[in-house]
């Protein structure tokens, strides 16, 4: 791309309140490249390098008004989190050259951003700049923060794990498994669940095929379970809740099975809640947002980063060519064909 070619954007086209988003809540454009001499002050002109590709975005696509996280504003380029290196600069604090992330990176090949929106990443991180939106990224944040402030793993327990092969799911199981924890893997392939056992899981199974989901907990733990990481809410979650042991902690981290639904009458019911008072249970959300900019992020990198660099922790990433493919990299996380994080090299 010469410094003049036009940039791709992707822009949100349309929201969508129920039901499977589709290609059409996106738009793909084509504009004028911006050029460095449009730079104010403290404003960089970065190329992206890595997109985030997240189930969050189905909520920013619904027009809700009432959502957790604002809605995408139509006709604005969908963001998430990404890294970029800079080609033009006129803050004092990041140069041309300078690989940076942020976690509001534009759908665009090229934009002018606000520094105060970006992190500087340490020198020399373009060889692994990848890493800052996969193994580091928000998803590996989110398994660290449930399984550290809800979970409080002891060795020895047992914890079920959904959507286990997945951006966030692959890390719990890793950081249970160095807990010392029995790990019970969950996901909705034979392939991925291979991938499951293979960074060690104990035991693990298909959702899809494995019949009722109660039952196929029960023998996959029958020792019962002390922490459920639940990526999927809906009826596996119920199914959990039936096989908790007294003192158990579900960490609740999403609901994917859910952001489809037509209606709110779609909604799954839970049925199982009374074993949450009688196992007394813990039940609490995670919101990794709030954990921004605090310690915990500081262990983390410390703890994730030791484990990385000495090869303890495998880090499985779905990565999509071209910011043009970016919508499709979107719908494929809602039917499982996402296979690891999902992420876009723009
Ligand atoms: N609370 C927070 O701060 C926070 C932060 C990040 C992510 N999350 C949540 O954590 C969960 C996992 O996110 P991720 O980034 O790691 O995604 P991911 O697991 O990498 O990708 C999504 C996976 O969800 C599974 N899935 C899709 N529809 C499903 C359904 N109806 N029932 C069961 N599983 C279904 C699919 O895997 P299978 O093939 O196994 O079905 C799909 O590959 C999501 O619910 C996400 O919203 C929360």
């Amino acid at each position: 791309m010469t410094s003049d070619s036009p940039v791709t954007r992707v822009l949100a086209n349309r929201y969508s309140p129920g039901g499977a988003p589709s290609l059409d809540n996106f738009k793909v454009v084509s504009a004028p490249a911006p050029t460095k001499d449009s730079l104010k002050e403290n404003q960089v002109l970065v190329r992206s390098l890595y997109l985030s590709v997240d189930p969050y975005q189905r909520g920013r696509l619904t027009g809700a008004t009432n959502n957790y996280i604002p809605c995408y504003e139509l006709n604005k380029p969908i963001t998430t989190d990404g890294v970029a290196i800079v080609e033009a600069s006129t803050s004092a604090d990041i140069s041309e050259g300078d690989i940076v992330s942020s976690r509001i990176a534009s759908w665009e090949t090229k934009s002018v951003v606000d520094v105060a929106t970006l992190r500087k990443l340490p020198t020399g991180t373009i060889e692994n700049a990848r890493d800052f939106v996969t193994v580091f990224g928000m998803p590996s944040f989110t398994a660290f923060v449930g399984l550290t402030t809800v979970g409080k793993p002891k060795a020895g327990e047992t914890i079920l794990v959904s959507s286990a092969s997945g951006a966030v799911g692959q890390i719990v199981v890793q950081l249970a498994k160095a807990c010392g924890l029995r790990v019970v893997g969950v996901a909705g392939s034979e392939d991925k669940v291979e991938f499951v056992k293979s960074i060690g899981a104990d035991a693990a199974f298909n959702y899809k095929t494995c019949g009722v989901f109660t039952e196929a907990i029960k023998q996959a733990a029958p020792e019962g379970i002390d922490i459920y990481f639940d990526n999927v809410g809906g009826e596996f979650l119920d199914a959990a809740l039936t096989n908790i042991n007294f003192g158990a902690r579900i960490i609740s981290c999403g609901m994917i099975s859910q952001y489809n639904v037509k209606s709110a009458d779609e909604t799954y019911g839970l049925k199982n809640t009374f074993n949450i008072l009688t196992k007394a249970a813990i039940f609490q959300g995670v919101r990794v947002s709030r954990y921004y900019g605090t310690p915990t992020e500081d262990e983390f990198m410390a703890e994730v980063g030791k484990l990385y660099k000495e090869g303890k922790l495998q880090y499985r990433i779905d990565e999509t060519t071209g910011l043009e493919n970016a919508p499709q990299a979107v719908l494929n996380l809602y039917d499982g064909k996402n296979f690891g994080k999902s992420v876009v090299k723009v």
